[in-house]
């Protein structure tokens, strides 16, 4: 029998492995984008008329499989769900599976949640983890670039 994924559920859950991240800078950052992401599929999902739901579930959802690894962390993320037995339709998985800059989400929450992910960056809260105590090592600058630069790209698609 599955179980639903409420949203209560998937912020539970988003804390319970984001918090096993063991680089502090990164648990602080996905800890923050997770909610973020949520926040701003919201509103464009609002706009557009979408599954408000799935968005916010998936934006609290949609990296705890860093706890893993970064390297297929969107497979992870879906695998803990599943191991978990909840109820997972095309719309969620779509927008876990497929968040990464390079995918082709397949419905239109997967593809304004690629656009969440990315544009999300774009926040103080956000900068200011990375900003704040030492400088930005080079992995951190070039996942800012991307970041950053699909974000300028993927605006245009909304
Ligand atoms: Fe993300």
């Amino acid at each position: 029998m599955k179980e639903k994924l409420t949203i209560e559920k998937a912020k539970k859950i988003s804390a319970e492995y984001l918090n096993k991240v063991e680089d502090k800078r990164l648990r602080e950052f996905l800890l923050i984008h997770s909610s973020k992401v949520a926040e701003i599929s919201i509103l464009i999902g609002k706009v557009k008329k979408l599954d408000i739901e799935s968005l916010e579930i998936a934006g609290f959802v949609h990296d705890i499989g860093y706890f893993i690894s970064e390297h297929d962390h969107p497979k992870n993320s879906l695998d803990i769900l599943v191991k978990k037995k909840f109820e997972i339709d095309e719309k969620l998985k779509d927008c876990v599976l497929n968040h990464g800059a390079n995918d082709e989400p397949q419905t239109e929450e997967g593809k304004i949640f690629q656009i969440a992910d990315k544009i999300s960056i774009l926040d103080q809260e956000t900068l200011s983890i990375f900003l704040n105590d030492k400088p930005l090592t080079k992995e951190e600058k070039e996942f800012l670039a991307m970041m950053l630069s699909k974000a300028s790209m993927f605006l245009s698609r909304l």
